[in-house]
């Protein structure tokens, strides 16, 4: 390569150099650059290798300029990448940010569960009527859930069609909270006044009015000279305290062995005020069983039945909170999505 020639083409290579580093938008760009520029193919690297081939003056003069073009290109590399590490930083920092002046996300409490908010609003209405509360446990023998109960040994609910007995003969898990009934007059004598909230299991298909695992608040009053009436005016008061006045409560008759005469209990439809529609059926809906205590249980439990009259009566609570809260799938209270529960957040 003649001088003229290489000094020529180390003007070009700075000026192109300035270009291309400036245009340099990235590390990855710059390192192009960088090769384009300085590597072994780059016109510079030519003009190097020609510089040995030149007379004395000559030689040193380009060896100079060379060495100067080399030297200015390496700095403009360098202070370009410098300038995009910093960016590439400024950018890090930039997503990483943290704005200190958001508020912070509170902890959610928790709330109570529908069911437990209308059990304890149920109890809550009897104990101030003059009620106390009763107990008792949910594996029942026989005696207790059946046979005290006048519920004879023939009785279809005694199969294991319709129970869930566990391994001990003579033990299942507790079909109704009447079986509490009994434990509370073996213990006390006349008169009683107890409700007795708690878990029953029956060998039963789901759907969306029943479970195989609901509450009941079962209630008992015995005492000299009660009636239906007592039992008729018991159950308005709550239903008026617990939905509204705007409810009606009614009973109809049924049977159930431990009473007599054996009522159904019934509320108007929270939906359509008792006219009739797809939630109800009829108008009402139903909340459970009652009736006047059967002569035979008051004397299964050594009291005196030509003296004590006494009425009873079983509340489903998934019944009681599917009315108050409008809610007409029962599922819903035993599926636990949170979705649903959120609902009930701050509700009393
Ligand atoms: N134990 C009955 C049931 O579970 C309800 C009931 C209670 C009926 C008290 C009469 C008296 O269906």
């Amino acid at each position: 390569m003649d001088p003229n020639e290489a000094a020529r083409t180390l003007e070009q290579e700075l000026e192109r150099g300035r270009e291309l580093i400036g245009a340099a938008r990235t590390l990855e760009a710059l390192d192009e650059a960088k090769i384009a520029l300085l590597g072994r193919k780059a016109p510079i690297s030519a003009v190097q290798s020609s510089i040995g081939s030149l007379p004395g003056d000559a030689r040193r003069e380009l060896g100079r300029r060379t060495n100067e073009a080399f030297a200015e290109l390496r700095s403009a590399l360098e202070a370009r990448r410098s300038e995009l590490e910093e960016g590439a930083e400024d950018e890090l920092l930039r997503a990483d940010a943290v704005d200190v002046t958001l508020p912070g996300r509170r902890p959610r409490p928790g709330s109570l569960h529908p069911l437990t908010l209308v059990q304890e609003r149920m109890v809550e209405i009897f104990t101030r009527m003059g009620y106390r509360v009763a107990e008792g446990p949910e594996i029942e023998d026989e005696w207790h859930n059946f046979e005290a109960l006048n519920i004879p040994p023939d009785h279809p609910a005694r199969t294991m069609k319709d129970s869930l007995y566990v391994d001990v003969p003579g033990l299942l898990l507790r079909t109704e909270t009447s079986a509490v009934q009994i434990r509370t007059m073996e213990s006390q004598d006349p008169p009683v006044y107890v409700v007795v909230p708690g878990r029953v299991y029956r060998r039963e298909a789901v759907d969306a009015t029943h479970l195989s695992v609901f509450h009941q608040l079962e209630c008992l009053a015995v005492d000299e000279g009660l009636s239906l009436a007592d039992l008729k005016g018991t159950l308005e008061a709550f239903a008026h305290e617990m939905f509204g006045p705007q409810i009606q409560a009614r009973i109809t008759p049924d049977y159930f062995p431990f009473v007599e005469p054996g009522a159904q209990m019934a509320v108007s439809c929270f939906v359509c005020n008792g006219v009739g529609c797809r939630v109800c059926g009829n108008g009402w809906l139903e909340q459970g069983g009652a009736g006047m205590v059967h002569p035979n249980v008051l004397e299964n439990c050594g009291y005196d039945a030509e003296r004590y009259t006494g009425f009873a009566f079983g509340l489903g609570i998934e019944r009681v909170a599917m009315v108050r809260y409008g809610v007409n799938d029962m599922r819903l209270l035993v599926e636990g999505d949170v979705r649903f529960l959120e609902q009930f957040e701050g509700v009393a």
